[in-house]
């Protein structure tokens, strides 16, 4: 047998898992980490893909991988705002899914499907997984503390909570403390349609309470009081495995290429020194609010790596840096389009994360024991931000959008001032708390295994 034969051979072994992800950089990252875990635990893994934004097979060997045929064509994703997007994914990949699932169930390639495990996002293979009687277990790959914001949602609707004037925006949510109207998941979606969100988040809630089993990207000692509530209230088995990214490098998972320059120019800072900037895979700001980060970056004198990713500004595939900015940064400021984030975050002198609050960077900023400054935009991130501010205290919130002289303060703030050298020994405990949840006897290694014996008695 030759080498790849057997690498086969080997592949072709174990009880059989099909993984759904959702095509999204921050969703995708998660489930392969997953894939990886399970894998190590003796199954066998096939990962079935949309084509658009589809992971390379060729970073993970180990991996079967069958693409769906048909569905949304890059330019017609590209052209929908995110809402609309995993709306129309979840209408357009449901037969085409179906079929491609049907022919795994009846040819048998590789071994008797267990169960499929999803993105809870893809809420439309629960009613494939029923037509094929296969059971279906979901994995939510963000905070329990955003699901916990989500199940609110028809009660806040029924109050007419879900969208409040300016004036109420800081005022507290009576039904969800600690969170402020203006920490709400439907915040900061302003030209999506409200119907849609409300219709996809209702049906991912409904998804999850009729899944066999729920995995959370998530570990007991950040989010205890969270995931007991969700447990009494989903009452299906739930296994916090997180943090995820600890078993598996993103690297593999990136949709774009990684520029690995920068831990050389790393490598050159002094310790501790230096404020990552990244608002993660999504985000696109206004024009105006990329002057207003150029220039509080510039004013605040801190060494700072700034990802500006293709795409970060509303309706251009590039930027341009305000006039006199790259002058009074020499030497102290490297822009890239997209970094190695998980090396960056544990590199020696990265001090602080700039971040955009979604909740791998969150988890992986924890497990470095880097504070955080938050400019959460939608969705999940204004309750990741508000709960790394308010109440784990290793971070804090700008506040009001994007205005220079605050953005200048709170950087000096995070990366200088006692406040942040608070903040960042309350996050070295967190960080501590994460290790010891994924070793032997902690509360996610012992959930892994439970999820291990849980899926082999199915
Ligand atoms: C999206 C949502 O925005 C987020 O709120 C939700 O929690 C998950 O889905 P995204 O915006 O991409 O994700 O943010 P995040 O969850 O932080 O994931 C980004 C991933 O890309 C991280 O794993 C990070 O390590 C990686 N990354 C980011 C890079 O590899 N390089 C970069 O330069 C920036």
């Amino acid at each position: 047998m030759t080498e790849v034969e057997e690498m086969q051979d080997q592949k072709y072994q174990g009880p059989h898992l099909v993984l759904i992800p959702l095509p999204l950089q921050g969703h995708l990252n998660p489930m392969l980490q997953l894939a990886t875990l399970l894998h190590s635990k003796g199954f066998l893994i096939t990962i079935v893909h949309t084509q658009f934004n589809s992971p390379n097979p060729s970073n993970h060997p180990n991996f079967n991988f069958e693409p769906i045929p048909d569905g949304l064509s890059d330019d017609r994703a590209a052209a929908m705002d995110i809402i609309m997007l995993v709306a129309a994914l979840n209408v357009a990949y449901k037969a085409p899914s179906e079929e491609l699932l049907r022919r795994l169930v009846l040819e048998n390639p590789y071994g008797p499907i267990k169960c499929i495990i999803s993105d809870a996002m893809m809420h439309f293979t629960q009613d494939v997984a029923s037509i094929l009687n296969i059971p279906r277990v979901v994995i939510r790959t963000s905070s329990a503390i955003s699901f916990a914001a989500f199940t609110a949602f028809p009660l806040l609707k029924q109050k007419g909570c879900l969208s409040v004037q300016d004036h109420q925006l800081k005022a507290p949510v009576p039904e969800l403390p600690p969170l402020r109207f203006k920490d709400l998941p439907s915040n900061g979606l302003a030209t999506c349609d409200p119907d849609t969100l409300y219709h996809l988040v209702t049906h991912m809630v409904d998804g999850v309470r009729a899944a066999s089993a729920v995995i959370w990207n998530a570990f007991d000692y950040l989010e205890r009081t969270t995931l007991t509530k969700i447990q009494q209230d989903f009452p299906i088995p739930n296994f916090p495995v997180g943090p995820l990214h600890k078993h598996a490098s993103s690297s593999s998972s990136s949709l774009l290429p990684q520029d690995h320059s920068c831990i050389a120019w790393l490598n050159k800072q002094a310790h501790g020194s230096v404020l990552y900037v990244s608002f993660g895979s999504l985000v696109a700001m206004e024009e105006s609010a990329l002057v207003e980060t150029a220039w509080g970056l510039a004013n605040s004198d801190q060494p700072f790596l700034w990802v500006v990713r293709p795409g970060s500004v509303h309706g251009s595939d590039w930027v341009e840096l305000p006039e006199g900015f790259k002058e009074k940064t020499k030497g102290r400021g490297l822009i890239v389009k997209w970094a190695p984030q998980q090396e960056v975050l544990a590199h020696p002198a990265v001090g602080g994360f700039w971040t955009h609050s979604g909740w791998n960077s969150t988890l992986e900023s924890i497990c470095e024991g880097v504070p955080m400054l938050c400019s959460p935009w939608f969705g999940d991130q204004r309750v990741n931000a508000r709960y790394v501010d308010h109440v784990w205290r290793v971070g804090m919130e700008l506040e009001n959008g994007f205005e220079r002289r605050e953005i200048e303060q709170a950087i000096k703030t995070v990366m200088v001032r006692n406040d942040g050298q608070e903040m960042r020994a309350r996050i070295k405990d967190l960080k501590e708390n994460a290790d010891r949840c994924l070793r032997k006897g902690g509360s996610s290694y012992e959930s892994l295994n439970s999820l291990k014996d849980y899926i082999l008695s199915l």
